[in-house]
């Protein structure tokens, strides 16, 4: 099954036609380096071939920026990404940093990175890969159709709300804050609208409505945004029953909109449909303007790190959206997500998918099943 383009209208700015485009690269941590490193050279490859020049430059993130320049996103690397056209993100964090806090953690880099570039919508397409139906943890003949966009909004809620422990002994207490203003919801629901109109026209916003304020502000805005987009059907879904329904009949999904903390657990549930959590990708974008960052979904895996075996797609297909999103190069893309399929029908395929290839092969085997530059048309 050829999966839909999801981009489109609105957020991401394709420009197409330059010759010329800057990639910062952020490796990170963990397995971070090693799945950035393949998405670098399919993008350099595709790019080429596209007659796009592609400068990468890159600079550390997270543990890896700690340990070199003593915090998680030196200004320097932060510079670097607000000068470049995208960011390739690998992963920050591991377990020789788990004792830091706030502001010092490895994560604090990604976190800080959503809120200076802007990036309030986040993009999770979820499909079903033919080569591997039959090892995902669902019913092959369930997933076979699936092929649906996440979109998760990115900087408000509970990851961004005032937190805050006081007390001591068993009456010590802890408060994460959930707050949603008005303009933050319309704002990611309204892409979401425009991605749907995109694609074939169903919208899915999901909240908790039932029981938190910001979920019925999130379901009136929701809802008065639908209205201002006739030709998208809407429904909306309570959170807990849909994170049932998500896995029970996928297929029937076209874009499913959430708060941030929901969309980030709904998008690791949704990784049951592929199979695994490293064929995941990710577009992090600023409706308005200015550098979009791709990430694989999956974090710096520790218990692999350094071993050559992690499943380099989920950071390959986080570069096929940066291609469509914000390279203007569409078909390069679909170039890069057709890649993907021949190299899993050849069985090449890493541990986390059942095999014994290592990354390197992996990357190779993409590489391989890209179009030959010579067969390769001028425009995309
Ligand atoms: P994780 O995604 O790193 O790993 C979860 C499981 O999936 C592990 O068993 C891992 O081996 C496997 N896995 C993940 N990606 C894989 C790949 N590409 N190929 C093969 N197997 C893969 O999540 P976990 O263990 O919860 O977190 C590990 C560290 O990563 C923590 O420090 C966490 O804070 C950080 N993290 C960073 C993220 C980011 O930078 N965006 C996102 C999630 C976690
Ligand atoms: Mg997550």
């Amino acid at each position: 099954m050829e999966s839909q383009p999801i981009a489109t209208t609105g957020g991401g700015h394709p420009r197409s036609g330059r010759d010329h485009a800057r990639v910062a690269v952020l490796p990170g941590d963990g397995i971070g380096p090693e799945v950035t490193a393949a998405a670098a050279a399919v993008l350099q490859r595709v790019a080429a071939a596209h007659g796009l020049t592609l400068e990468l430059a890159e600079r550390p993130v997270g543990g890896a920026a700690i340990e070199s320049e003593g915090a998680p996103l030196p200004e320097a690397t932060l510079r670097l990404c607000r000068e470049s056209d995208a960011v390739l993100f690998g992963a920050a964090g591991g377990p020789r940093w788990d004792h830091l806090r706030g502001d010092a953690r490895p994560g604090a880099a990604t976190l800080r990175l959503r809120r200076e570039l802007g990036l309030c919508v986040n993009l999770r397409p979820v499909r079903a890969f033919p080569a591997l139906c039959g090892r995902s943890p669902l019913r092959p003949e369930v997933i076979r159709e699936a092929d649906f966009v996440i979109v998760r909004e990115l900087t408000g809620g509970a990851y961004f709300g005032e937190h805050a422990r006081s007390g001591s002994g068993m009456d010590e207490s802890a408060h994460d804050t959930m707050v949603y203003t008005r303009r933050e919801v319309a704002r990611v629901v309204g892409f979401a609208c425009r991605l749907a109109r995109s694609r074939r026209g169903r919208l899915t916003s999901v909240d908790k409505a039932n029981a938190l304020w910001s979920g019925r502000l999130w379901r009136d805005v929701a809802t008065e945004v639908a209205a201002q987009h006739p030709d998208v059907s809407v429904e909306h879904a309570l959170v807990d029953s849909f994170a049932l329904r998500m896995l029970q009949d996928p297929a029937r999904l076209d874009v499913v909109v959430a708060e941030n903390l929901f969309g980030d657990i709904l998008s690791d549930e949704a990784a049951a449909i592929p199979g695994s959590l490293g064929l995941m990708a990710s577009a992090s974008l600023n409706p308005e303007g200015g550098p979009a960052l791709y990430e694989p979904i999956h974090g710096s895996a520790p218990d692999i790190a350094g071993r050559g075996i992690a499943d380099p797609m989920g950071a390959i297909l986080s570069a096929a959206l940066m291609l469509e999103h914000s390279l203007g190069l569409p078909q390069a893309a679909r170039e890069v997500r057709q890649a993907v399929d021949r190299a899993l029908e050849a069985g090449i395929l890493t541990p986390d998918l059942g095999g014994t290839s290592t990354t390197e092969e992996m990357t190779a085997a993409v590489l391989r099943a890209l179009p030959a530059p010579a067969t390769l048309g001028a425009g995309s």
